[in-house]
């Protein structure tokens, strides 16, 4: 069934459709399956990645109501706070990020470079926050401040997954079957990173619409898998509903919490190793928090046999490169360490 969403108000942000990268020698290390890599982390502003899909209906929403401002959330090395950044920079937009110290990290790398700093050259205000009570106090202390101003504020959830940010996903995702079509491709499975679901959402719901015939596989990296299961679906209900379509069934949506490790932006050897991995056969370079931890999770289903030689695979690229230097110390021991 066609995907309309012209009815939703959209500012473009990204070089659509990014490439597909064919990744041969990838799929060799791995003994197959065929690896296609969808590139959602090139092209585009601020440096890229998936939040700019979702910012493209977030903003164009804002936008049409007359906001000033955008407020957002995330970790200290928030992606969706950089690319929020660097879209009100382009928007000419007020940026307001509320950020807060949630992953066990410190030091010079982590608190200074990788994604705070482009912030911050993006021109947005950084409140950096304790815990969330302080996050939820200087939430307040920001609205309050904006309505004293007399400015309009639209304030975007963490990842920026509501059920209009999911659209961006659902588009991307029309998008890259447009192109495994021309390219005369057929694929088993889409292997996707699931933090706050959104993106997982997204490909999920355009898969039902679509009605094609693949595995979504979210690989956790924050959440257990059951937890992100709920989410993905709850996400994907409510964005249906906004398109005026029922529910999807989504039955072949999976999820595997196999390499999330002790949590949420603590990286594992796992991890590491499926860095350097994509790095020394395709320099594909994916980044600690997210894709590493869903290429992680990926690699050992292969390594297990439950994802087979015959089947072809396209990994999601959801970005963040920056957020890789912020963990510089830490590569250079395991590279060190590790070779
Ligand atoms: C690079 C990167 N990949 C994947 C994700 C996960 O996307 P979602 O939060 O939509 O699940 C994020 C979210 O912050 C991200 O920054």
């Amino acid at each position: 069934m066609a995907v309309d969403l012209s009815a939703f108000p959209r500012v473009p942000l990204g070089h659509w459709p990014t490439p597909i990268d064919d990744c041969p020698r990838l799929s060799a290390a791995l003994g197959g399956p065929r690896v296609l890599v969808k590139r959602d982390d090139v092209g585009g502003i601020g440096a890229g990645g998936n939040k700019l899909r979702k910012l493209e209906f977030l903003l164009g929403a804002a936008l049409a109501d007359g906001a000033d401002t955008v407020v957002t959330f995330g970790a200290v090395q928030s992606n969706h706070g950089r690319q929020t950044a660097a879209a009100c920079a382009r928007l000419g937009l007020r940026c307001e990020l509320v950020l807060t110290r949630s992953v066990p990290r410190a030091g010079e790398a982590y608190e200074r470079s990788g994604n705070i700093a482009l912030d911050r050259l993006y021109g947005a205000t950084v409140h950096l926050c304790a815990d969330d009570a302080d996050t939820a106090e200087t939430y307040r202390r920001v609205i309050d401040t904006a309505a004293t101003d007399g400015r309009t504020v639209a304030t975007f959830p963490v990842g920026g997954s509501s059920p209009l940010g999911v659209l961006g996903y659902v588009a991307a995702t029309v998008e890259l079957f447009a192109q495994l079509d021309s390219l005369g491709l057929e694929v088993h499975r889409l292997v996707v990173p699931v933090g706050s679901a959104g993106t997982a959402a997204g490909v999920a719901l355009a898969v039902d619409l679509l009605g094609r015939n693949v595995i979504v596989d979210g690989g956790c990296v924050s959440h257990t898998a059951e937890e992100s299961l709920a989410d993905i679906r709850r996400l994907a209900a409510a964005s249906a509903e906004l398109m005026g379509r029922p529910a999807p069934a989504l039955d072949r949506l999976r999820t595997t919490d196999r390499a999330v490790g002790p949590g949420y932006g603590i990286p594992t050897d796992q991890v590491w190793d499926a860095l350097r991995l994509f790095a020394r056969t395709e320099a594909i370079t994916l980044d600690p928090v997210y894709t590493g931890k869903a290429a992680a999770a990926f690699i050992d289903q292969v390594r297990a046999g439950e994802i087979t030689a015959a089947e072809t695979v396209v990994f999601l690229h959801t970005g963040g490169l920056p957020g890789l230097f912020a963990y510089a110390p830490e590569l250079a021991d395991r590279l060190n360490s590790r070779g």
